[in-house]
């Protein structure tokens, strides 16, 4: 991949400019800065609250900020309620099309009643305000309708990716005390069934909480039912339980919304909590002012509602503001490379918004999929997950923007909860820069001291100051939140990305990529720890060392080193059966690009493997300091 280049700029077309709902970023990012508390409220006006808060900020118990403190909302009455009360009622809330080419839609009233229906379900089987609901679905509406039902009766949902393994799905739900899992018997993918209930099914043998699983019928294949444990879904809705009037429970600002497991540089999967005020207000405002949301537009983000990208930008910030989204099942490629192009021109999708690697795989089949389908209603672009290299830029912006529509290259985490580095549509951009920080956000680059490096510099990315979306704690182990984030800066009180990261001259960021063990696949985020644990899991593996190394598709592939048990020898058979291995036991995202077998792991006298040696080897690169490595 060519490296990115600093120079070039582009700037938006007068037309994008005059359209655009927000028109200036410098003087309003000044003031949102200097009185963070009154742009906030200003913005969580335009929401709708049962009771408005007391106070926009307490920050007396720093790192667990409270925002919108003694505010009483559900994020059901913005994404849903209130807009039963205007015109939106009637419009599409969700088009959604199958893999198979079957579709579904729903206008805010039909989504209403899904919801209603569902909730009450739940309700009926006992799950009740602050409990977790674990989802493992494919990509159909009730996916999203499972979400939003959690949510309207103050349950807190726990998506799991549906591409994890049966050990990764029995972790995520034991971790979080969860009595009931939501799931669909299977879903589609490049003309296949995927099953899923059969994962669950291996999941709940190894779940000591798991009492209830509620399974939607998508694709009729065989699936093993247990009386007393297992229900399917269209049974229950022909109940008279599942009424279609569900009142919304009233929650607290800060009640907790979501948990969503993500991976970091050491241990097991975290559950990050995410709550229903402050994340309201964060992903509508992200959503409405970076996307350019107007009324009438088909909004797509086709990312999978498994991870933040989907719960922030798919479902809450695009329902908060009246959108209608898209929605489909598959892969993009099935049964041809314009399977999207073809769902943007029968749909008229206005902006869409996906990840560098999926630009990629696509980029690889060359134009003319792109260009025989009439795809002229894009009017904007968006990026996410890793940074966009310069080639994979400017064949978005060039053969499906046509040369006119801005990308916004959007950086945040799940951490964050939305959108922290981001253009606006009138920002000019520089390919391969998420641009500046959005609202509210202070940001810096710094060295391990906290000072912060010249401009051009490569440093630490921190956050200075709190803002609405910002994740509330690591569920259940509050240490954790304030170990992971907030430690290394604690005497300056910021918190810490895990990102490193340069700042240009003209103020633009460009981020590097993780300077910790995570590792991001195609996107995906995977701890090194994580994947060697379950390395450790085969008989033949003594150690191992996972590691990242640059791939033309994925972004980053998995690179391990592995030392062998005595009573085995290296071959490519034996490294296939790993690969294997790690598929099986973690997910499919999880297979590595290559073993590599060794007789010892380099690592520190104080016994930590030295990864970044194990790269730079790899890669070619100098040695760096190695004075703490063993002997
Ligand atoms: C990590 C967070 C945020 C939704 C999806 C990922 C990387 C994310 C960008 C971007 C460069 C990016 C960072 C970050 N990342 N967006 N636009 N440019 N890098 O969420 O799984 O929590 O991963 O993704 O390394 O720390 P996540």
């Amino acid at each position: 991949m060519a490296a990115n280049d600093e120079k070039t700029l582009f700037t938006p077309s007068q037309e994008v400019v005059d359209q655009a709902n927000v028109k200036e970023y410098d003087q309003q990012y000044a003031f949102s800065l200097e009185q963070p508390e009154v742009f906030w409220a200003e913005q969580a006006a335009q929401l709708s609250w049962y009771r408005e808060w007391d106070k926009v900020l307490d920050k007396s118990n720093p790192p667990f900020f409270n925002w919108f403190q003694g505010g009483r909302t559900n994020i059901i009455l913005n994404a849903i309620d209130r807009h039963l009360l205007s015109a939106t009622r009637n419009k599409l809330a969700v088009i959604w099309e199958g893999e198979p080419g079957d579709t579904r839609t729903f206008s805010y009233h039909a989504l209403n009643r899904e919801v209603s229906q569902f909730a009450n379900i739940l309700k009926s089987m006992g799950v009740k305000k602050g409990d977790v609901v674990t989802i493992y679905m494919p990509q159909i509406p009730e996916q999203l309708f499972a979400m939003l039902a959690c949510a309207k009766i103050g349950a807190a949902h726990s998506v799991v990716y549906g591409g994890f393994s049966h050990e990764a799905l029995a972790d995520r739900i034991n971790d979080a005390n969860s009595r009931v899992v939501i799931t669909a018997d299977g879903g589609y993918r490049r003309g296949k069934v995927v099953e899923m209930k059969s994962v669950v099914n291996k999941a709940m043998e190894l779940s000591p909480t798991m009492e209830i699983c509620i399974t939607v019928k998508r694709t009729g294949i065989e699936v093993y039912m247990e009386n007393d444990r297992d229900y399917w879904y269209h049974d229950l809705k022909s109940l008279p339980i599942a009424s279609n009037k569900c009142e919304t429970e009233v929650m607290d600002s800060s009640d907790m919304l979501f948990l969503l497991y993500t991976s970091g540089s050491t241990g097991r999967p975290k559950a990050l909590v995410h709550t229903h005020g402050g994340y309201s207000v964060y992903t509508a405002t992200t959503h409405r002012m970076v996307f350019d949301i107007k009324p009438e537009d088909r909004y797509w983000c086709a990312a999978d509602p498994g991870w933040i990208t989907g719960h922030s930008y798919i479902v809450y910030g695009p329902l908060i503001n009246g959108s209608t989204i898209m929605l489909y099942e598959g892969a993009p490629n099935h049964p041809y490379p314009d399977r999207w192009w073809k769902i943007v021109e029968k749909y008229g999708i206005n902006i869409l918004y996906t990840s560098p690697t999926a630009i990629r795989g696509l980029m690889r089949f060359g134009d003319s999929w792109p260009n025989r389908n009439d795809i002229s209603s894009l009017r904007l672009l968006g990026s996410v997950g890793e940074p966009i290299n310069a080639e994979a830029w400017n064949w978005f912006h060039k053969v499906v923007g046509r040369g006119n529509c801005p990308i916004m290259d959007t950086w945040w985490q799940t951490e964050t909860g939305g959108f922290v580095i981001a253009p606006l549509p009138i920002t000019p951009l520089k390919p391969g820069s998420a641009t500046k920080p959005f609202f509210g956000n202070e940001l810096a680059i710094v060295d391990d001291a906290g000072n912060e490096v010249a401009a051009g510099e490569e440093g630490t990315l921190v956050i200075k100051t709190p803002w609405p979306g910002m994740a509330k704690s690591v569920f259940n182990d509050p240490q954790r939140f304030i170990s992971t984030y907030w430690e290394k800066y604690s005497k300056q009180g910021w918190y810490h990305t895990g990102d490193s990261a340069k700042k240009d001259e003209d103020g633009y960021y460009w981020i590097i990529g993780r300077n910790d063990d995570v590792i991001k696949v195609s996107g995906y985020r995977l701890g090194s720890a994580e994947i060697e644990g379950v390395m450790a899991r085969h008989p033949a593996i003594v150690e191992s060392a996972a590691i990242a190394l640059p791939h033309h598709l994925k972004g980053n592939a998995i690179h391990i080193t592995a030392v062998l048990r005595n009573n085995y020898k290296p071959s490519k058979e034996l490294e296939l059966e790993l690969m294997l291995h790690m598929e099986e036991h973690l997910g499919k995202i999880a297979r590595p690009e290559a073993i590599q077998f060794a007789e010892l792991l380099p690592k520190t006298r104080s016994g930590k493997i030295m990864r970044r040696l194990l790269k730079s080897r790899a890669m070619g690169l100098p040695d760096g300091d190695l004075s703490t490595m063993e002997e």
